[in-house]
């Protein structure tokens, strides 16, 4: 099948400010699995995820998508998202806009994604005025208008109540029905058996392990991860 996965980090490492936040990171996502990038604050999970979409540059190391220039093919949801100063549906629209999506399409497209998140109703509404939980759902409503074959998403539900928390998980869950590839970083173990088939643990910008989800749980290989599992390593 033709498609912009397997996407190949070889040796892949990141240097910033003197310190090495990425170490030779070698690893191949796969189409399918939901993979989640576990770690600790600070272990370098946002790094990775931006290295892997392609927003930063490695020091060293590739990073290789089975097809190139399809930039519309994978999307990502940050850690904290920016929205422009207009309404809920201008800035999915602007995302399809953005990604070369014609005129005519792009208000159609938007109001399907926003009610796919369930935020039909707030639409015309600023989305600077939205909570925190709805203008994280309206981040994943830009990023799933364009109905990406990889969807990246750092920590989406870190600032985020339980509730808040369980509504985006639930979309999370329908886009990986509809087949999108979900590479999701979190420090929340629980959101990583929740949502995950694999787990890859970073440790200090290092692969420490990767692994399907039940085994990462049941049998850590590395120290580090049985450490972070068990609550011993919230910050390195
Ligand atoms: N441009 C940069 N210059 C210098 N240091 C950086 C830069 N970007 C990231 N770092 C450092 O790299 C380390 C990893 O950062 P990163 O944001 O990837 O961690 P994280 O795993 O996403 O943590 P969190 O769970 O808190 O979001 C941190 O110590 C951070 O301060
Ligand atoms: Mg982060």
């Amino acid at each position: 099948m033709n498609g912009i996965l397997p996407l190949r980090l070889e040796e892949v490492s990141y240097v910033a400010g003197g310190r090495t936040i990425i170490e030779r990171v070698d690893l191949s996502l796969e189409a399918g699995a939901s993979t989640i990038v576990l770690g600790a604050n600070g272990a370098g999970k946002s790094v990775l995820m931006r290295l892997m979409h392609g927003l930063l540059a490695p020091s060293a190391g590739r990073v290789r998508w089975n097809e190139n220039g399809a930039r519309r093919r994978q999307a990502m949801v940050f850690q904290r998202p920016v929205m422009l100063r207009r309404s809920a549906l201008a800035n999915v629209v602007y995302a399809l806009e953005a990604a070369g999506v014609a005129a005519a399409e792009r208000a159609g497209l938007a109001r399907e994604a926003l009610a796919e998140v369930g935020l039909a109703h707030v639409a015309a509404r600023p989305a600077r005025v939205l909570s925190g939980g709805e203008q994280q759902r309206l981040a994943l409503a830009r990023a799933w208008a364009l109905h990406p074959e990889v969807l990246f998403l750092d920590e989406p539900t870190a600032s985020l109540d339980p509730g808040a928390t369980r509504e985006i998980e639930s979309v999370i869950r329908a886009f990986d029905a509809a087949g999108t590839k979900i590479v999701m970083s979190t420090h929340s173990l629980g959101q990583a058996r929740r949502l995950g088939d694999e787990v890859i643990f970073l440790h200090q910008g290092r692969v420490a392990e990767r692994a399907p989800v039940q085994t990462f749980f049941k049998q850590p290989a590395s120290a580090e991860a049985a450490a972070f599992i068990k609550g011993e390593l919230p910050w390195t």
